[in-house]
């Protein structure tokens, strides 16, 4: 595991209607939280404006694109989502997409993440899509291209994280949605761990939306998951 502290652990997912309610809800959680991720449902509604604005106040920013296209546009694509200053950008891990994002960052700072396989598709999906590898062979096969691209990480369940630090050691970032405490509601995370799960199957970073978008205190519920991370990684084996 790296060397990060345990408050830089946390993203926090602004899945919102609206830059504004966005930038509201970032200044309620203040200081409990300094990473944000930007996807679909902003990226197109003044995402753009939002990142740069979150980094002006000192925050990182992690969009949240999902990139799939041929080399020459997965590339230039990257580059002009490095030029915002955002720090990690996903892309399908598609060994030709990994590596064409690989090359539009250059020198920018920007992290490279691979989405290996869709937490929502099981193995009947994938052959239903037409793969001939199940979940677990398709992760790992998409593990050892990413580490091939040279890519910074991955996101990742934690159920994937011990293989995935098995195969990969610390030469890729784990990046883990379904994050849930105790005392949160599951919603349609089918696979929900807890933070000190997490951090103890070897991730990294650790995404969480609705139970800090959708609590009464946002900022007592950003701070409450900083403080398991941070018991967790002082109490891990
Ligand atoms: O609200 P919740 O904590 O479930 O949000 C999780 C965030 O992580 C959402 O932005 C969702 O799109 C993202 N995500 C996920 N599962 C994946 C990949 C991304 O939940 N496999």
């Amino acid at each position: 595991m790296t060397s990060l502290s345990a408050r830089d652990r946390l993203i926090v997912a602004l899945d919102l209607p609206s830059i504004e309610e966005a930038l509201a809800l970032t200044r309620r959680i203040g200081d409990a939280c300094r990473f944000y991720k930007i996807g679909h449902q902003l990226l197109f509604t003044g995402g753009e404006r939002l990142a740069r604005e979150l980094i002006a106040a000192g925050n990182k920013i992690f969009i949240d694109a999902k990139l799939l296209d041929i080399e020459e546009t997965v590339a230039k694509g990257t580059a002009s989502i490095a030029s915002l200053g955002a720090t990690f950008l996903t892309v399908h891990a598609y060994p030709h997409a990994m590596a064409a994002a690989r090359r539009g960052a250059g020198s920018s700072g920007l992290q490279i993440l691979g989405v290996t396989v869709m937490t929502n598709l099981n193995d009947g999906d994938l052959d239903q899509i037409g793969y001939a590898l199940d979940v677990r062979r398709l992760v790992e096969r998409r593990v050892r291209q990413a580490l091939e691209a040279g890519i910074a990480g991955v996101v990742a369940s934690a159920a994937e994280a011990p293989m995935i630090r098995a195969l990969a050691g610390e030469r890729l970032l784990i990046v883990t949605p379904g994050i849930r405490r105790a005392e949160d509601a599951a919603h349609d995370q089918k696979r929900v761990l807890c933070p000190r799960e997490a951090i103890r199957s070897g991730s990294d970073y650790l995404v969480v939306g609705r139970p800090i978008l959708a609590a009464a205190d946002p900022r007592g519920a950003a701070q409450g998951f900083q403080d398991e991370i941070a018991h967790a990684l002082e109490h891990r084996p």
